[in-house]
């Protein structure tokens, strides 16, 4: 069967997920054409897509999701079939310091999509087999607060969110859900765990704690560590939203998880022994670098997925070893010091001095 060509939005395709989003789509969907729109915040990076180049199905426009004109200029333009919304502020200790901006990109910005969508489709012909029109929003397991052992999360889960960064997710979750029943928009929703990968901004937990196990700086656990989070590679994520958005139910919401639950004070100590062994450093070395500091206020105690539904439904589930992947990542950052340069800038400085309360 001749496949679907589609024109394709990716929406913050200059970030962590969103690169590889956009390298997955333009590795396994040849025939489409990707337009990568993103405002290149801080998180946003050229040097993440360097590879697109090549590619003449590509294109990038910067700009934001918040500006009303522009996406209606793209979506002429273009006449777009599938939005993947990947744009946002992302990172839950920022939120706590300048939760507007996440409320003006996350709900607003989502809203503008979602209007652009109502206006350019035409949605009477919305439940064909082939999916003319889609509109797929990447959303987070944190809409649903924490949990205590043993319990998971699932599509049925309440919302609950505890920070400003996943209330503001979880809003454009339900704006986005208001649009397929008040509108007919063809939407789906997935809620993933905590990704990791190349590429990853060193704000989050994994690149923060290679990058200053490598310069020897202290490891900032938040609280006793005890907290838990589970985590899926990078890739295996977009392999998970390119199921959902072919074979997913419309209006339907999907769980993605890692099946790989870490409390974060063993993850770090891994991450620990890891940089030991790659820096030829003595056993124990890197651990010696931690340090407990003051815990992130509402900080989630648990995020644990049960990811039956995708699983049964779509026949998705993750494949790769953790610790596999873990060292993999490890040897990107080893391997890309200059792009590590390139994004600790003085606006990351400035933050990581706000929240840690030191350089
Ligand atoms: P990221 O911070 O690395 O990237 C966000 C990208 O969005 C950046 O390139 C940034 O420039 C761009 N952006 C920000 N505001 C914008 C705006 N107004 N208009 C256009 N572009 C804008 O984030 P990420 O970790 O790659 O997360 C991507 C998406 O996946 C987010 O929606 C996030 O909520 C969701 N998510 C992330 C994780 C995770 O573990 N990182 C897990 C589940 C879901
Ligand atoms: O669960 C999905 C979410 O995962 C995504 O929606 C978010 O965009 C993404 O940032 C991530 O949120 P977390 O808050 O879980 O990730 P982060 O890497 O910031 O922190 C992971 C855990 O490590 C969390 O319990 C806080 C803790 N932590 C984090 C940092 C940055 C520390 O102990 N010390 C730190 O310095």
């Amino acid at each position: 069967m001749a496949r679907e060509k589609r024109t394709i939005l990716i929406t913050g395709g200059a970030g962590f997920i969103g690169s590889h989003l956009v390298r997955h789509w333009l590795r396994n969907h040849p025939q489409d054409i990707v337009l990568n729109l993103d405002a290149l915040t801080y998180a946003g990076n050229l040097a993440n897509t360097e590879d697109f180049k090549g590619y003449v199905n590509y294109h990038f426009v910067q700009g934001s999701i918040t500006d009303e004109h522009l996406i209606n200029q793209l979506f002429e333009r273009y006449q777009f079939n599938w939005v993947f919304n990947l744009a946002a502020e992302s990172h839950v200790d920022r939120s706590i310091h300048d939760p507007l901006s996440f409320v003006q990109t996350n709900v607003l910005g989502t809203t503008v999509l979602l209007q652009a969508c109502v206006r350019h489709w035409s949605l009477s012909d919305q439940n064909t087999p082939s999916k003319k029109h889609l509109f797929y929003q990447i959303s987070t397991d944190e809409v649903y607060g924490s949990l205590s052992a043993g319990a998971y999360f699932t599509e049925a889960s309440n919302y609950a969110p505890n920070s400003p960064y996943s209330a503001t997710k979880a809003a454009a979750d339900h704006l986005v859900r208001s649009y397929y029943n008040t509108y007919n928009l063809p939407v789906v929703i997935s809620n993933c765990s905590n990704n990791f990968g190349p590429f990853q901004f060193p704000e989050k937990l994994i690149p923060l704690m290679v990058l200053n196990a490598v310069e020897e700086k202290k490891l900032p656990v938040y609280g006793d560590g005890r907290q838990m989070r589970d985590w899926l590679f990078v890739t295996e994520h977009c392999q998970a939203i390119d199921v959902i958005a072919h074979k997913g139910k419309l209006g339907e919401t999907y769980l993605v998880g890692g099946k790989n639950e870490y409390h974060n004070i063993d993850l770090v100590n891994l991450i620990a022994e890891i940089i030991d062994e790659k820096l030829e450093r003595k056993k124990g070395t890197t651990a010696a670098l931690i340090e407990f500091v003051r815990d992130r206020p509402g900080h989630d105690l648990r995020y644990a997925i049960d990811a039956s539904k995708i699983e049964r439904e779509l026949g998705f589930s993750p494949s790769q070893n953790f610790e596999v992947k873990l060292k993999e990542t490890v040897d990107w950052y080893l391997a890309n010091s200059q792009w590590t340069k390139d994004v600790i800038s003085g606006e990351y400085r400035r933050f990581y001095q706000l929240n840690y309360g030191t350089n």
